[in-house]
Parts: structure tokens; sequence; C-alpha cells
């Protein structure tokens, strides 16, 4: 890889607040923990090339989510039981202090020589930096499996202790017969391990694997959240478990993400009891295929605060993005219509670290048609969000962002009906958007290769509508 083009990569192209690989592959974030007074956040990377290869565990900490701090890279595949690759997991801080992490080890196999090859469980150990491999891996194998379950398709722990210290993990494996299914088991110590019951099974549908399962309790309820192979889907189903009998019962259904790029979503409980999510910010079947010339493909989506409200999970930012801001731009009260058909432009309203809230409401007594916003604009580029109130429907549109291709460019959601109202947060960094709406009932996060001059945000309404607008810069030190 050129060191020149890197370092203009850095300067000028490298996302500010969302963190990316130092060069080469990134997808899933692994082990997302809290460990000696930092965050620990590691990753699936694949250094060498910017397509996905055996991967390895990058790593990074934080205080406030915000700023990472790189660190040497925690697994990498050298054991006959990995070189496939050191896939997903998770991590907790074990009986003795260490940081424990669990893993899936791709062991290639001449048989049947699937993708890495057959999947088994491993765990390590560190201190935060220096990372150990246990001697007894791998703890799980496939002979653990129930009934019909598949060894090439068996992986991602997410690892937790219960309150009487008794390890669980739940993991996704694809069956035979029923498709995608996420498994229960159960360990005294975190290294002997037993099965213990199908926590969920898909009976096909979305998708015939679940990868990268988080099972957690949040306000009183239980979260299991999963990406979705073989559909643009990321589950979040809520209900109720019975941690005597290993089973969850599911009372409703949501996707965390109603755009394009979000995957593989892990969570942390912050400090201060927060459960924060974070996720791939790509699509698993676009990633590879985008035709530009980068020197890193791939970074994090803006780390999420997660909520129940009404039943429902509501995401929002996490607040310390806050403390990044400056240069703020405020509007009340403005109006927007047709302007002769042209698109309106704000003072200040422009840029590519951006973090803006909207409020959009119908004009007195009347009802608009629709509102559009453009940005990452420029003369012949934009991506486009758009919301009918009659359809109460909002639309992400990035045919028009330029270079990258990638054949999934619109995506469309439902949004509750509030009478035309609409509040937006709208955050932009460099190659990517994210869009929170209506206090977080919905997210729509989208990739986006438009030059980055292309720095213009438009609006654009058919009838006529009032917006309140907070515009900030983010900046890249507090
Ligand atoms: C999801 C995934 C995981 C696997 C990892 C390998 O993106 O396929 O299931 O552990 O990526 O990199």
């Amino acid at each position: 890889m050129k060191n020149q083009q890197l370092s203009e990569f850095n300067k000028n192209e490298r996302p500010v607040f969302h963190l990316t690989p130092e060069r080469g592959w990134m997808n899933d974030p692994n082990g997302f923990s809290r460990y000696g007074g930092k965050y620990h956040l590691f990753y699936q990377y694949y250094p060498d090339a910017t397509i996905w290869g055996p991967t390895r565990w990058g790593h990074a900490v934080s205080e406030d989510f915000i700023r990472w701090e790189r660190l040497p890279d925690a697994l990498v595949p050298d054991r006959e039981y990995d070189v496939g690759g050191c896939f997903s997991g998770t991590a907790l801080t074990y009986e003795d202090g260490r940081h424990m992490l669990m893993y899936t080890g791709c062991r290639p196999d001449t048989e049947e020589p699937r993708d890495g090859g057959v999947q088994i469980q491993c765990v390590a150990f560190g201190d935060g930096v220096n990372y150990e491999k246990h001697d007894g891996n791998p703890v799980i194998t496939g002979d653990m499996l129930p009934e019909g379950g598949d060894p090439y398709e068996f992986r991602d722990p997410k690892l937790w202790q219960e309150a009487d210290g008794t390890f669980r993990a739940v993991m996704a494996n694809h069956n035979k017969t029923h498709g995608a299914q996420i498994l229960l088991y159960r360990s005294r110590d975190g290294l002997k391990w037993e099965f213990e019951s199908v926590l969920a099974d898909g009976e096909g549908k979305p998708g015939w694997m679940w990868e990268c399962p988080d099972f957690f309790e949040l306000d009183g309820r239980h979260v299991l959240l999963a990406g979705t192979m073989g559909e643009v889907e990321s589950i979040c189903r809520i209900g109720t478990f019975d941690s005597e009998g290993g089973s969850f019962r599911e009372d409703w259904w949501q996707s965390t993400e109603q755009g394009f790029d979000f995957y593989a979503g892990q969570t942390v409980s912050a400090e201060d009891g927060r459960r924060i999510l974070i996720g791939w910010m790509q699509n698993p079947q676009t990633a590879e295929h985008r035709g530009i010339d980068l020197p890193i493909n791939g970074q994090m989506s803006i780390p999420r605060e997660l909520k129940i409200r009404d039943g429902m999970l509501l995401q929002k930012p996490v607040r310390e993005l806050e403390d990044y801001r400056t240069d703020e731009t405020v509007y009340k009260d403005v109006r927007l219509g047709e302007n002769a058909g042209r698109e309106q432009r704000l003072d200040g309203v422009r840029g590519r670290t951006v973090d803006m809230e909207l409020h959009i409401r119908p004009e007195e007594g009347k009802m608009y048609e629709k509102f559009h916003m453009r940005f990452a604009a420029d003369a012949e580029h934009y991506t486009e969000f758009t919301y009918e109130p009659g359809k109460s429907e909002v639309t992400l549109d990035r045919s028009h962002a330029g270079p990258g291709k990638t054949e999934l460019v619109r995506r469309q959601a439902k949004v509750r009906d509030r009478d035309g109202r609409i509040d937006l947060r709208v955050i932009i960094d460099r190659l990517s958007a994210e869009i929170f709406i209506n206090d977080g009932e919905q997210v729509m996060s989208a990739v986006i290769y438009t030059d980055r001059h292309a720095e213009d945000i438009t609006f654009y309404v058919k009838g006529a509508a009032v917006m309140d607008i907070a515009k900030y810069r983010i900046k890249e030190n507090k």
C-alpha cells in the first residue's frame, strides 16, 4: 500500500469521529467491553487488502466512544484451529481480573473446504493490551451442536456472566431444517461448556443465518439483536427471558436499521448504566464491490444509546458526541416551500463533518406533500432524504452520490404519523450519513463516497412547511 496515498487520505477523507482501520479491511465490532477504566472495541480486521481475508482482531480503546486510540492487534490467526480467521466474539472481565475474549476459530478442513473451514469457539485472556490464547482451545466444537446444526455455520459467541457467577453464551448457527437459530450454552468457569437450549429460531425467515447475536436486558425486558445473511435487515426482538429454562418469548420485532449500512451490532453496558450499541457501518452484501480505490474499507457506526419506550427500541447517538460540537448555526421558523423549483440553502448550513437537529412541521392548517433534504451535494451529486406525510414514508436515496458502485441505492421505511411533524438528527462524517428519526424510532445509515468537496445541504418542500434547525460542525478534538 502506498504511504502517500494513506497520508492524503488521512488528511482529507478519513472519517473524523467514526472508528476506521488504519489500513485495509474492517468488518464486525468485537469484544465491546469496559475494562481497566476504558471502553475496548475490537474488530474484524484484514490489513493486507481492502477486501475480506482471514480476519484478526484489531483493537482500539476510548474513554468517550468518540475518540479512539488504536492498540496492537489482539488476536491473529496463527493456530491450527483458527488459521482460517479469528472470527467475531465478545469480552468480559474474568473472575481473576483478566480480560477474557471468546471468539470463533475457523479451522480449515480439507475434506470440505468451505470458506474458512469448520467453526469452533475459542477463548483468550489478556491485560487490556496483550492477549494469549487459552491452551485448552477450542472450548466448544461441532459435536456440542443440537441435532441438525451445521458445524460450518456456527459462530460469534456473545458471552456474559449471570449474578450467580454462571457463564452463558449465545451463538449463531444454521440448522438444516429450521434455518437460522441462536443457541444458548452455559458454563461454570467459562472454559468447560455445555449446550443448553435453542434460544430463538427463524424458521427460515428472514435470512438463512443470523450472525453476531447480542442478548441483554434493557429497561426490564430482554433484547436479541442479530444480523441477517441474505437480507438487508438487522433483527431486533424484544421479549421475556426465562433464565431457569433458557427460553426466550418474543413479543415485539423491529429492525435496528432502516437504511443501507449497519450490521453485526454489539452492545456494552456503560459505566453510568447506559446500554450502547455499535455496528459495522456497511452492508455485507455490497461492502466488497465498491469499485473505488481507497486505502481503507470499513468503519464503525456512531455508537447509539438504547432505550425501550412503549415496548419499542429507541436509538440515539451517544451524548458524548455533543462535546465535539462547534460553530453553531441556528434558525427558527424557516419557511420552506417550492421556491420557484429551486433548492433552498441556509447560510452556514453545509459541510461533511456535521451534527444537525431538524424539526419540521406543516404551515398552519395546510399539509405539505413532500419534504426533501439533500446533502453531500454539489452541481452533480447528492444523497437525498425525503418524507411524505401523506404516506408516513421516508426514503433515503444515494443513486446520485457518485463513485462507489452499489446496487443498493434506495431504502424506504414507514414512520409514525405525527400530523406532518418529523424530527431528524443528521450526522455526516465525510464518507457516511446517519439519520435518526423521531427521537430514534428509526435510523437510516448510508456509506457514501461522494467527492469531499460536495458540501452543500439543501431543502425543498412540495407545498410548504416550517423548520427549526441547529447545525454544528464536529471537530477532531474536544
Ligand atoms: C459477519 C461475519 C461473522 C463472522 C465474521 C467473519 O459479518 O460473517 O459472522 O464472525 O463476519 O469476519
